[in-house]
């Protein structure tokens, strides 16, 4: 999606490694992440100032083979080890179709999915995945679950200008980001999380340990470059913005769906409210990463078959806890496959525009 940017960006994101570099598994730095990269360490902190959607000051950094492993992780160093049964998790429908897989994959016996969020209501210890904004349909979200011993893990995946306005710094005890969504490079499977806890942060890194002895430090030190980048177009004004680049990008997109769903008057989109942004300082709509799309047709319509038929590849509302009638669709395609996905949207048609 964001592939045409980087493009233009020439050799200004280019490193080269020698054959004698990085060989150990220690990084250099003096973080409690024994491998973590001081480069990345330093250009996280400074794109989250530049931002301003995180507080960085006082909080440790703990780096993942993608924020996918740091949920893992997360599970593991907040799930209490006193207990007789595995820990509640729970995350308010829809919610992002991995946690329940992440959460209950190898049956640890520390934690155990429990479904949504707004029905939670056992007495006890609990974890919240909060996705804010939400993966699958963009809304800013709050934690749901009424009880005074909920850890919360805030996934803050999509917490960008160009999703989202930048309503204030974000300060909670957990929180997790991923250069996937932030700047598009989802294959160097790079994503940290700030955690404000000492120990919580010891038992992710020690999680990371166990499970991958670190992390690859050629993806480390090539998404260092790739923020250091984003951080100087920000900064630059010889540069182009990334985020006002890519904020226009999904703002076309996402215009240019609105008024084909307005046209075939088959389906309904989700709407979000203006808020004002302290990156852009203004005020702005939300351009989330996926489009959650509901059918108007009676409870049973399947959406995702209807689409299917259409030769449009959805996920259903099912995956998402929702129902039959939703699906989502990605709205970080390549050009070529989202104009495709526009043009065989347009064939569909509602039952006032039969013909
Ligand atoms: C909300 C959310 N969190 C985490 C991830 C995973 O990110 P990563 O590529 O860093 O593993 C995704 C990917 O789609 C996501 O939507």
């Amino acid at each position: 999606m964001y592939e045409s940017y980087w493009r233009k960006m020439g050799n200004k994101c280019d490193i080269t490694f020698n054959g004698d570099d990085s060989l150990s598994y220690f990084a250099n730095g003096k973080s409690l992440c024994w491998f973590l990269e001081s480069k990345l360490e330093e250009q996280i902190k400074r794109l989250h100032n530049v931002v301003e959607n995180a507080i960085v000051d006082d909080y440790y950094i703990v780096v993942g083979t993608g924020s996918s492993q740091l949920m893992q992780a997360a599970l593991y160093a907040l799930s209490p080890t006193d207990q007789l049964e595995p820990i509640s998790v729970v995350s308010a429908t829809p919610f992002y179709s991995s946690y329940p897989e992440v959460t209950d994959f190898v049956k640890s016996g520390l934690h155990k999915w429990a479904g949504d969020a707004r029905t939670f209501e056992k007495n006890g210890p609990f974890i919240e995945f909060i996705t804010s904004p939400n993966n699958p349909d963009g809304v800013v979200r709050e934690p749901v679950v009424n009880g005074n011993q909920g850890k919360l893990i805030y996934d803050l995946a999509y917490y960008w200008p160009q999703y989202t306005a930048i309503t204030s710094p974000a300060n909670h005890d957990v929180m997790l980001f991923t250069i996937s969504k932030c700047t598009g490079h989802a294959g160097s499977r790079i994503g940290w999380a700030l955690v404000k806890d000492k120990e919580v942060a010891k038992k992710m890194t020690k999680f990371i340990e166990i499970s991958t002895i670190g992390v690859s430090k050629e993806a480390q030190l090539r998404a260092a470059k790739i923020l250091e980048v984003v951080s100087d177009s920000c900064l630059d004004p010889k540069m182009e913005n990334f985020f006002e680049y890519s904020q226009s990008l999904m703002s076309d997109r996402w215009k240019r769906l609105r008024q084909v769903v307005m046209d075939n008057n088959f389906f309904v989109l989700q709407k979000y409210p203006f808020q004002y942004c302290l990156f852009t300082k203004d005020f702005c709509e939300s351009h989330p990463a996926f489009a959650w799309l509901i059918c108007k047709g009676g409870e049973e319509e399947d959406c995702q078959k209807l689409l299917k038929e259409h030769k449009i590849h959805t996920r259903s509302g099912r995956r998402f806890g929702s129902d039959l009638r939703n699906v989502r669709i990605s709205m970080l395609s390549r050009d070529e496959d989202f104009n495709i996905f526009l043009k065989r949207l347009t064939t569909i048609r509602g039952p006032t525009n039969e013909n």
